[in-house]
């Protein structure tokens, strides 16, 4: 039987099971939270929708880690989301102790799967759950440049007035204000950002992709984005199932790709069976070449933090 599992049956977890659910591509998805009733009441109302929608898979709620036993991949959505004023960091401490002790129970009873981290903060969630499973890193990959990548491509095909098939739109570094953009890898009808949009409409754009989340989080004035999160992790989770081969950027450990040595950071990655393929080295220019950089000195600062955190 093959089987994924979500970890919290919040808004971002829920949704990303039905929607794996709903893409019919392994027979069963788990998904746990220490809520009672909450995963169990969730999957039902899912399952109820099989014949609607015409699809097989079945959810299964639990509050139980066997019942994720055999996990191909599992997604760690468990912990806190952000209130107005927040940012991700604020989370830190409090969701590190929960994505800890979250990885230690997923691999008991799955120590093959391929974890895919969402918690925030998104890179140094990713950083904790690999140190703490002890596996390879090509299994463990956070979830974050698929979204904000989709953000941006929104952005220019709304701005412009084109259909979003038609941009091609990327950004890396981390989720959260180290975020870089690379219009040098975006384009819209085969032709370069910069031939289509001035430099000052560029930057209004990069500018609010990278206070995306805050934009929602503000709108919202409780809890976090999931429609685009959610679709982002699962697409994660279907490339990997399937062995897809897809390129897209996730948060995935460097060796050595752009001049980064040993960090969790938003990078172009080759997505299959066994989690990370390759890191894959765009022809980026200088300037975004520094800005990613810049985004790994941020992250190793936070991750140094992370490491004085005191777990019981
Ligand atoms: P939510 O509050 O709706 O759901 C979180 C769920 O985690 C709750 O049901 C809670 O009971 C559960 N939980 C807490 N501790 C747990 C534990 N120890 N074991 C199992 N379940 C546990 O929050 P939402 O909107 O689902 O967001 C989840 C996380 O995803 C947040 O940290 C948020 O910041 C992050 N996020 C990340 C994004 C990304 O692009 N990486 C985008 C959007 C959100
Ligand atoms: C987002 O970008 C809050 O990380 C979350 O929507």
């Amino acid at each position: 039987m093959r089987k994924v599992s979500v970890v919290g049956a919040g808004k971002y977890g829920s949704l990303t099971a039905m929607r794996l659910a709903e893409s019919d591509i392994v027979d069963q998805v788990v998904m746990t939270d220490i809520v009672e009733g909450l995963p169990q009441g969730l999957a039902l109302d899912m399952n109820q929708a099989r014949p609607v929608e015409n699809y097989s898979t079945m959810v299964l709620g639990t509050n139980d880690y066997a019942d994720t036993a055999g996990s191909e991949v599992v997604v760690i959505t468990a912990g806190l989301a952000r209130k107005p004023g927040m940012s991700r960091m604020d989370l830190l401490e409090v969701n590190a102790k929960i994505v800890k002790g979250v990885t230690e129970s997923i691999l008991e009873y799955s120590p093959d799967a391929t974890l895919v981290v969402v918690t925030n903060p998104l890179d140094h969630m990713t950083t904790l759950a690999f140190e703490v499973s002890g596996l390879p890193s090509n299994k463990v990959i956070g979830q974050a440049g698929i979204l904000d990548s989709s953000r941006f491509v929104h952005f220019i095909s709304e701005k412009l007035g084109v259909p979003i098939s038609e941009v091609k739109a990327m950004t890396l570094g981390s989720h959260g204000e180290t975020m870089v953009p690379v219009p040098s890898q975006c384009s819209v009808s085969g032709k370069p950002l910069t031939e289509v949009l001035s430099q000052a409409d560029i930057d209004e754009l990069v500018d609010r992709t990278r206070a995306g989340g805050a934009e929602i989080v503000g709108l919202l004035k409780t809890g976090s984005a999931y429609f685009a999160p959610s679709s982002a992790a699962a697409a994660m989770v279907k490339a990997i199932i399937t062995d897809s081969k897809e390129i897209m950027p996730v948060c995935a450990m460097t060796a050595g790709e752009y001049g980064i040595e040993g960090v969790y950071l938003g990078v172009p990655a080759r997505l299959g069976a066994k989690g990370i393929e390759e890191v894959v080295e765009l022809n980026l220019t200088d300037a975004e070449k520094s800005l990613l950089v810049e985004a790994a000195d941020a992250v190793k600062a936070k991750v140094d933090e992370l490491h004085t955190i005191t777990f019981d």
